[in-house]
């Protein structure tokens, strides 16, 4: 079988060769166009007037696009709230698309760009999450509010209560290939669309609109990207839809891409958040009730946010049963850039907000905050189960074993007493160590979206080809399902191509996102697979007077009735016999059914878990600190290729640990995102991921018929960095009596501010 096997990555060794193809690297004919935005240079104002004659006259221009020169409202929202692709009158963040420039490269395009005379009417910004909430500026017509029980009087009986409120950061996605597109005008009208999208559908879809033209005029491909972290499930409309209306003006290709400040100044990233908590609990730890306030920065579009929003309120629970509960959401509207998916989808803010609160909560009683984490923790698998806050029963939840078992591996408690002892004897340098655990929620919460098809061929030469709906970007999908195709038929990898996503292929398909890529595309293609095989295996078995159900295909073989057969001559012998070799799969997720609005019934198919323990040092005397160690347990069902599933368990740490420390987005008074290039924005380098960093993978299978009872491992992980920031939080801790009250990222200044803060 190919499944369970840590084969490296399809494209690891193009990859490093530098050979494997993005969309920028596709060779387009010499006539290409090559376009650039003009953005606004105000968060929020009126456009006065525009002189473009300067852009127009510049060298290699072919053409200059504004609002009006658009035949109708081009939209490139991905929700029902519209989004201009140029704006035409008012202008709502600082980076906003105003004018597209078309041009004989893509240097010549952005140097036109910046020759526009634009006057802006200033109009008051609304840009903090404070500002908003002041001003009630919000999505939707009210707050969105989920609750169980009754966590005001929960909290006013409680022997303890506290209350605080946290800061947490956004992030930007910094995929190493930024936002590109490209389109080919093809006879007839139709076009041909090169994406670095998660959701090649939409932008069929988006660009159909644009044209207006049906979707089967649009055919969108995809394939891979380097990165996209969800920052592509969205932000990359824009780009496709510029280069079909320019391929459409000039009847030549369209080429666009986004240099790392305009990516940076014009995309989405992670949505900040303010969380305001009040809790109440008992003296051995036990949390009766808290109410949280999440405060949601979405920027000016609706975008994704209000199912962003959505998660962060499903995993204000994290691993812990609370059984009284009320989170109320806030869905802000700014003059910022829209913020986007971002691996996690709101989980990560939603997941730091209660961990902040457990570790609050053994501040106040002296606790370990492990023993606090674990008296909170929901009832183990086995037993009856109790339900969240949105009363989902939690049925598999394995984290009391998977915690046991990281804590021996880990050495957690000779570890914490050694840094007790190591701050009890040096006051400049402060050690910190957290274990923090994870409850991740897998499915769409929007449940349609749990669909998924594939298209599998197998040539007369028995090699095999397949195509799903899901995108590649560095996650290993591709390779994971590939192994899914060959062990269905029983063949060696070698034999599976895999080959772009493509729309003509596979219609209608649902962003790759929510970490469902494996679940859905995995399942689809297997039933594909399987329809081929059941033919193949009714074909042999007639000859051989055998029952079908006792053909075994193995190792590249066909086994029948004591006679085993070559895949390729079975093959071979059903194309003769005019048996058909290409089968479409469909799969849907079952048993998820709920109310979004009242925040009841079940979201999520399962749980995916796992558990960090971080050690930190930090410099008080200047607030720079170091992760010494991470030992990591996660749960990756029966792993479909531990060798990529450990790949996404570091990658995700290291990122989660990133957004939580040093990634800092600023904005200035006016708006302008200040941090807009690698000089000001620090994502982690090699050298910041853990000197000891020990990743193993829980050896436990799903609950749930998942494909090969494996789990989604894409975002869960992410939320491990989390014990990155709770580590600083307990460093911190040990420079004074009070609580640390660190706000995230946990950047130097940060540590070194809430360091003498405490110490004071
Ligand atoms: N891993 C890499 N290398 N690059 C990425 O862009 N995106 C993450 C995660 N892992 C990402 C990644 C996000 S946000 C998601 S939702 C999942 O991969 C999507 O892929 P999957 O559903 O196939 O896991
Ligand atoms: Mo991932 S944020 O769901 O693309």
């Amino acid at each position: 079988m190919s499944v369970a096997k840590p084969v490296p990555h399809d494209s690891a060794a193009l990859h490093v060769m530098g050979q494997a193809r993005y969309v920028d690297d596709v060779p387009l004919p010499a006539n290409a166009v090559h376009l650039a935005f003009g953005t606004s240079h105000v968060a929020h104002g009126r456009i006065r007037s525009m002189d473009l004659d300067a852009v127009s006259a510049a060298p290699g221009v072919v053409a200059v696009l504004t609002a009006e020169d658009l035949t109708h409202a081009v939209d490139v929202s991905p929700s029902p709230s519209p989004e201009p692709l140029l704006c035409g009158g008012e202008v709502h963040f600082a980076g906003q698309p105003i004018f597209l420039v078309i041009a004989e490269t893509h240097l010549l395009a952005r140097k036109a760009a910046r020759l526009a005379r634009i006057d802006i009417e200033e109009l008051p910004a609304i840009l903090t999450i404070e500002e908003a909430y002041e001003a009630g500026t919000i999505f939707e017509e009210g707050p969105r509010i989920y609750t169980r029980g009754n966590a005001a009087s929960a909290i006013d009986a409680a022997e303890h209560v506290i209350e605080g409120s946290m800061d947490i950061g956004g992030q930007e996605h910094f995929y190493l290939e930024g936002q590109a597109a490209a389109a080919l005008p093809q006879e007839g009208g139709d076009m041909i669309v090169y994406s670095s999208s998660q959701h090649p559908t939409e932008v069929q879809h988006k660009v159909a609109d644009a044209l207006g033209l049906p979707m089967n005029a649009v055919r969108a491909e995809v394939r891979r990207m380097g990165g996209g972290f969800g920052g592509k499930e969205s932000q990359g409309n824009a780009l496709a839809i510029s280069c079909a209306l320019a391929a459409r003006l000039t009847g030549r290709p369209a080429s666009m891409r986004y240099d790392r400040d305009d990516d940076m100044t014009i995309t989405g990233k992670r949505h900040d958040f303010r969380i305001d908590y009040r809790v109440g609990f008992s003296s051995d730890g036990r949390i009766e009730g808290i109410e949280f306030l999440q405060l949601c920065r979405c920027g000016w579009s609706m975008d994704l946010s209000l199912p962003v929003a959505d998660r962060a309120m499903l995993h204000a629970d994290n691993a812990y049963f609370i059984p009284n509960m009320r989170v109320e959401s806030h869905r802000l509207r700014t003059n910022t850039q829209s913020a986007t998916a971002f691996r996690g989808f709101g989980g990560p803010q939603g997941m730091v907000g209660i961990e902040r609160v457990v570790d609050h909560v053994a501040h106040a009683l002296g606790r370990d905050p492990l023993a606090v984490r674990k008296a909170n923790y929901y009832a183990p698998m086995g037993g009856e189960a109790q339900t969240t806050h949105y009363h989902m029963p939690v049925e598999d939840f394995i984290l009391h074993d998977l915690t046991d078992r990281l804590v021996d591996a880990s050495d957690y408690h000779a570890r914490r007493a050694a840094v007790q002892e190591w701050n009890t004897a040096n006051d400049v340098l402060k050690k910190g160590i957290a274990l923090t655990p994870v409850k991740f929620g897998i499915s769409f919460t929007l449940t349609h979206l749990n669909q998924a098809g594939a298209l599998v061929h197998v040539y007369q030469d028995g090699s095999i080809h397949m195509n799903h709906g899901g995108t590649e970007m560095g996650q290993g999908l591709f390779q994971k399902v590939a192994q899914v195709a060959a062990s269905r038929f029983g063949v060696d990898l070698d034999r599976v191509k895999i080959s772009a996503t493509d729309t003509a292929k596979v219609p209608n398909t649902s962003a790759t996102a929510a970490s469902s890529g494996s679940d859905l595309n995995g399942m689809a293609v297997k039933a594909a697979c399987d329809t081929i095989r059941d033919r193949l295996a009714a074909f042999v078995a007639e000859r051989a007077q055998a029952k079908a159900s006792e053909v075994r295909f193995e190792d590249g073989m066909v086994h029948v009735g004591g006679e085993s057969l070559s895949f390729d001559q079975v093959v071979k012998d059903a194309y003769m016999n005019r048996v058909s070799l290409s089968a479409t799969g469909f799969y849907k997720t079952p048993k998820i059914v709920w109310d979004r609005i009242k925040g009841t019934g079940r979201p999520f198919f399962y749980f995916a878990y796992g558990a960090a323990v971080t050690e930190v040092v930090i410099d008080t005397l200047t607030g720079e600190n170091r992760i010494l160690r991470c030992d990591i347990l996660h749960d990756a069902g029966e792993s479909l290729n531990p060798a990529i599933d450990i790949g996404q368990v570091e990658g995700a740490y290291v990122q989660g640990a990133g957004w939580l420390t040093t990634e800092e987005l600023v904005w200035d008074g006016k708006g302008r995102l200040r941090t807009h290039a690698p000089s000001t924005y620090k994502i982690p380098a090699c050298s910041d991921r853990p000197d000891i960093f020990n990743v193993a993978l829980w050896d436990g299978t799903n609950l749930e018929e998942t494909i090969y009872q494996s789990k989604a491992v894409g975002e869960p992980p992410f939320m491990l960095g989390i014990s990155a920031l709770m580590a600083l939080s307990d460093a911190v801790a040990s420079c004074g009596d009070a609580y640390p009250d660190l706000d995230a990222p946990a950047t130097a200044e940060r540590v070194l501010m809430t360091a003498r803060r405490v110490a004071s």
